[in-house]
């Protein structure tokens, strides 16, 4: 488990004996267990590329977040693109506004670094992914289907940038989202 900036906050990969207290987290973070229940169908249709948790000095489960795989729908040079979507990240109402749901965000995009993704699509809160780099301009030049303010791109790796426009498609599970 990888050291945070936070002192007994620890962020890992999600195993299954995690599954019922992450539902419980989601469902708690957001208005309704929609969010759940679309993590629960990526992870059991195989579109999650990254799943990790952050745990307290209790090893509670005090965070969560999840990527899923994007498929770039050009021919192009971007069609060898390694394209994540983060959705959602969540923190327990209780520890929100502590610096967790940032170290967990960090830690886990280090993680899809190494991994050799190139970019990473997110639909969020303006006031909150910017500060990891996620930048609305340049997901003006992924076409799919999302734009506006709160869809923001990442490039972890020059292909990142400069491999775009591109075209793209989410997991299916977003399709019964929206
Ligand atoms: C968004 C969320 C993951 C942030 O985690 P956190 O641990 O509370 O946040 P941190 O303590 O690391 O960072 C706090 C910063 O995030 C901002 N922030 C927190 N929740 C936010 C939200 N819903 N929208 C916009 N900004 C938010 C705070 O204003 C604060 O900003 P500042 O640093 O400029 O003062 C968490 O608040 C949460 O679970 N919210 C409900 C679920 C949600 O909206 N998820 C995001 C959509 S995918």
């Amino acid at each position: 488990m990888p050291p945070t900036a936070i002192p007994n906050l620890t962020v890992r990969n999600v195993t299954p004996a995690d599954e019922s207290e992450i539902r419980a987290l989601i469902s708690a973070a957001f208005p309704s267990d929609r969010e759940a229940r679309l993590v629960n169908t990526l992870r059991h249709c195989g579109a999650l590329v990254l799943e990790q948790v952050a745990l307290d000095e209790t090893k509670r489960i005090v965070g969560h977040v999840a990527y899923s795989r994007v498929t770039p729908a050009a021919i192009g040079a971007g069609q060898a693109m390694q394209i994540a979507c983060l959705a959602p990240v969540s923190v327990l109402p209780d520890k929100q506004n502590k610096g967790i749901g940032t170290t967990l965000t960090r830690v886990s995009l280090e993680a899809l670094k190494e991994n050799g993704e190139d970019l990473v699509l997110v639909l969020g809160p303006p006031a909150f992914f910017p500060r990891f780099g996620f930048d609305a301009e340049l997901a003006q030049k992924v076409q799919g289907p999302y734009a506006g303010a709160a869809f923001m791109a990442l490039a972890l790796t020059d292909a990142g940038t400069r491999d775009l426009p591109i075209e793209v498609a989410f997991a299916t599970p977003f399709q019964e989202f929206e």
